[in-house]
């Protein structure tokens, strides 16, 4: 980091976080190394590749890869670097193939990343090629660690990243189960956007139901996520991770709910079919969002399955990638009522929409004041487990695991 005081936290601790962190180079550098290329990383669901040969293009932290399916039916993931001058060689978003070639100098590599062949390595009548000592087997594309989660992908540039187990350990390994549980998926669409923020706001903003219930109007309004209603945010050990779980329709609207500004008496849906769920968990539960430290959103609204992957692009630039999903065995009532459900999300969702404009303009808020930092108070300065909606209990877990993964220590501490 450029100059040494912004390397210091305030010192509140977790309960602060200063702005610098939302758009420093040097510390988006450091994200990168330190957490994206140590971290298991979400990168694809197992139905995008189905068959031996899919592949589908992904990215770990700001870095290209491929999840692809190889001819034993084993998913690998490779960086998308040619071995020989680092051409991002796979330029298809999606594809079946044999084999990957480079189109630069057409160095060719199998679905398992391996090299296995070079134009005239041998050269031209004796002349030229490769050295006699050079070896295919020295030159693969980088492999990463990859775990399949009942359908859900994961990848790890660590050399020995933590055990699976450990990074999705319970509670959070139960909410995640609860939608991967092992059934056969089927990708109904994709939705993507671009937003001008910092890729933590995006995490951040999924880990805070305190904004829910006020910003936006629509689920307040139609009672899909309101103050007033059972819920509660679980996190796990490290923090990192949370899930806030909601059961909507759950109370009728008490006065304080109709007090909200977004509360609006006066809206009403043409087509109800929107708000028309089926019950298909047994726990009951209408809402959990889960945030899986660093970059996957899990989602269950109603019927409405996704994940949102979230890709840094720079400090101050995101990409958000969003898989809708059912299951094989759903019925078509069901699919029509998970892509009907869609409709509240994505770059131009009746809900998602008032977040990619309010990131946008904290972003544009907070270059105005790079000395000074978020308050994050309510609920306490604590972080345990919550049975409220108005608490940012998550946001503090997740500052907490943020500053001890970044080496940033508290001011207080440098005394
Ligand atoms: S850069 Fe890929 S073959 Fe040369
Ligand atoms: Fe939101």
């Amino acid at each position: 980091m450029t100059k040494q005081p912004m390397r210091v936290w305030p010192a509140e601790g977790a309960s602060r976080a200063p702005y610098w962190i939302y758009d420093d180079p040097e510390v988006f550098r450091v994200e990168q190394e330190r957490i994206f290329g140590q971290s298991w990383c979400y990168v694809g669901l197992a139905a995008e590749v189905p068959e031996p040969g899919s592949f589908q293009r992904s990215h770990v932290g700001d870095r290209s890869v491929i999840l692809v399916r190889d001819k034993e039916g084993k998913i690998n993931v490779l960086e998308n670097r040619c071995a020989h001058r680092g051409m991002e060689f796979c330029r298809a978003s999606a594809g079946k193939a044999t084999r990957f070639q480079c189109p630069y100098h057409q160095w060719t590599f199998d679905l398992q990343g391996n090299l296995c062949g070079v134009p005239f390595k041998r050269g031209i009548h004796g002349e030229g090629g490769m050295p006699d000592d050079f070896d295919l087997a020295d030159h693969p594309l980088r492999k990463l660690r990859v775990t399949n989660h009942n359908g859900a992908v994961f990848a790890s540039y660590a050399e020995e990243p933590e055990p699976f187990e450990q990074y999705l350990a319970e509670p959070m390994r139960a909410y995640f189960d609860r939608v991967f549980d092992g059934r056969p998926l089927r990708v109904l669409g994709y939705m993507r956007q671009r937003i001008p923020c910092n890729w933590k706001l995006i995490l951040e903003n999924t880990k805070d139901p305190y904004h829910a219930t006020l910003l936006h109007s629509f689920l307040v309004t139609f009672g899909l996520f309101r103050a007033d209603q059972k819920s509660e945010v679980r996190l796990d050990a490290s923090g990192r991770h949370a899930a806030l779980v909601s059961r909507h329709g759950a109370r009728q609207l008490t006065v304080a709910a109709s007090e909200m500004a977004s509360y609006k008496s006066d809206y009403t849906l043409q087509d109800r079919r929107l708000l028309d769920m089926q019950a298909e968990f047994r726990d009951g539960v209408g809402v959990v969002m889960m945030t899986l430290f660093p970059n996957l959103i899990l989602h269950q609204q109603g019927n409405s399955l996704a994940t949102r992957h979230i890709v840094p692009r720079g400090p101050d630039s995101t990409e958000l990638s969003w898989t809708f999903f059912g299951y094989e065995d759903d019925d078509e009532a069901l699919s029509a009522r998970r892509l009907r459900q869609a409709n509240l999300f994505g770059p131009a969702g009746l809900v998602s929409l008032d977040d990619g404009e309010a990131l946008k303009a904290t972003q544009e808020g907070l270059r105005n004041g790079r000395d000074a930092c978020a308050v994050v108070e309510m609920g306490g300065r604590d972080r345990e487990d919550a049975n409220v909606m108005v608490t940012e209990v998550a946001l503090r877990a997740f500052f907490h695991h943020y500053m001890h993964v970044m080496g940033f220590t508290r001011a207080e501490d440098e005394r």
